[in-house]
């Protein structure tokens, strides 16, 4: 990635100079790295429903809505009006809020299995404190994760995630292996790793850790996995397991709560002991949840002499955060469900039929109101074969910055996310866009 102000002898663009200023004060020039691109991340200006307006004044289709956790698009009206009001009154108190407890009881109502839920800041937290309230539930310290899945940052819920075929190990004993240089060996030796979508292997790992693991922690669309849906057969395996072996079953439903009312749990006869949220439930604000049964909700319950799983923070829970996520849920009733779902089959469907009209070694996969498009012949069954190698990532490269000169943006995994404010004009637009690019790529693809 080079900064690139003032090449070619032109005058810099507004971005190029406010990347050469970022670089000097953030490492890389940026806070997360989803935003890198080359030459110059695009810096947005405004958003308005599924678009957004750059600093350059070029106005794109949102696919990949702030990594999928828009569900409405940009500045939905009533999502702004409710934080205007809200912010007014003040944004965060050493108090408690009666938006809280409404935001609750919403929540709480779309799944059976919800009995209490807990607010944080970030999925990351999320997905952690589903994991140290496991641990104070059954006393037991390791976990077991599925192998390739992002399920943020937390030490022991990242491990793996980045596993590539020089370090990953055999497919039956998958290793664990850290992401960040120092991970402490600890962590890595807590974690179990298992494949996706694979109950045989999955279980003949877990049965080598029966009597030490707290819980099973899966995503049932794991997007670094190749956005695949679990099977209903490997999440009722997983279930029958962690039952007989009194380990609890946690989902990371933090991308995936957007695919069914209820999360996409509702795609199965299974209902996990716990569930980690964050992403569209913040309604455009930082946000994470965890919900589940009563019993194991309640290792946080400060009402005791001794509470088991202590869990404050600072911004949880704070009143923008609920407003904007009570009225974003309000508004994504079943019917909004169903339509961003079926707007998402319709873009699955013309991608599929371009790839057949036009020949390409390409094939997409997803679920809910999500689609991945990869740039290999068959759809990956677990994270191995989702793996993106060195000239499928050029490619790819390749796609997305082909998609941004059409006016669309995508996740830069080829990743998309519907949003409400969307129609089947966008989807079609996305549609005809990838088929451009097949069309022109023929020779280079596989
Ligand atoms: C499945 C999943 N879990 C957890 C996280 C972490 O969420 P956050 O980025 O809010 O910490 C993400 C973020 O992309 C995610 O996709």
């Amino acid at each position: 990635m080079t900064g690139g102000a003032g090449s070619g002898g032109r005058a810099p663009s507004r971005s190029e100079t406010l990347y050469e200023r970022a670089r000097r004060y953030l490492p890389g020039g940026v806070s997360r790295n989803t935003v890198l691109r080359s030459p110059h991340p695009l810096y947005a200006a405004y958003g308005q429903g599924a678009r957004v307006t750059d600093i350059e004044g070029v106005t794109r289709i949102d696919f990949a809505n702030n990594m999928a956790s828009l569900i409405h698009g940009h500045a939905n009206p009533a999502v702004v009006a409710a934080v205007t009001e809200q912010l007014r009154k003040g944004t965060a108190f050493t108090l408690a809020t009666e938006v809280e407890v409404r935001y609750a009881e919403h929540l709480c109502g779309r799944n059976a299995g919800f009995e209490k839920v807990r607010f944080v800041n970030s999925g990351t937290e999320a997905v952690m404190s589903c994991l140290k309230a496991a641990r104070a539930f059954t006393g037991r310290a390791r976990i077991a994760k599925v192998e390739g899945a992002y399920h943020g940052l937390y030490d022991y819920a990242e491990v793996s995630q980045t596993a590539g075929p020089a370090n990953w190990g055999d497919p039956d004993r998958p290793l664990s292996v850290p992401v960040a240089d120092g991970t402490p060996a600890g962590a890595l030796e807590d974690v179990v790793v298992i494949p996706f979508n694979d109950p045989e292997t999955a279980l003949a790992i877990l049965d080598r850790h029966r009597d030490d693991l707290a819980c099973v922690l899966v995503d049932p669309l794991p997007h670094r996995v190749g956005l695949m849906p679990a099977t209903a057969e490997f999440v009722g395996a997983l279930r029958d397991w962690t039952r007989r072996h009194d380990t609890l079953l946690v989902f990371d439903e933090v991308i995936t709560f957007r695919s069914e009312f209820g999360g996409a749990q509702q795609w199965y006869d299974v209902q996990p002991d716990l569930t980690a949220m964050g992403k569209i439930i913040g309604g455009g604000f930082p946000v994470g949840a965890l919900a589940g049964r009563r019993e194991v909700m309640d290792v946080m319950d400060p009402l005791v002499s001794h509470v088991r799983f202590p869990l404050s923070g600072t911004f949880s829970a704070n009143p923008i955060t609920m407003t904007a996520g009570l009225v974003t849920m309000e508004l994504f009733d079943r019917l909004a469900v169903a339509r961003v779902n079926r707007l998402a089959e319709r873009a699955r469907a013309g991608i599929d039929e371009a790839i057949r009209e036009t020949g390409v070694g390409a094939c997409v996969t997803g679920g809910g109101s999500m689609f991945r498009v990869h740039l290999k012949p068959r759809p990956p069954r677990n994270y191995r074969e989702a793996f993106v190698g060195p000239d499928e990532s050029r490619l790819l490269r390749g796609l997305i910055d082909h998609l941004l000169e059409d006016g669309f943006i995508m996740i830069n995994t080829g990743t998309a996310a519907v949003s409400t404010a969307m129609g089947n004009d966008e989807i079609d637009g996305l549609v005809e866009a990838v088929r451009r690019w097949f069309e022109r790529s023929r020779a280079e693809l596989p």
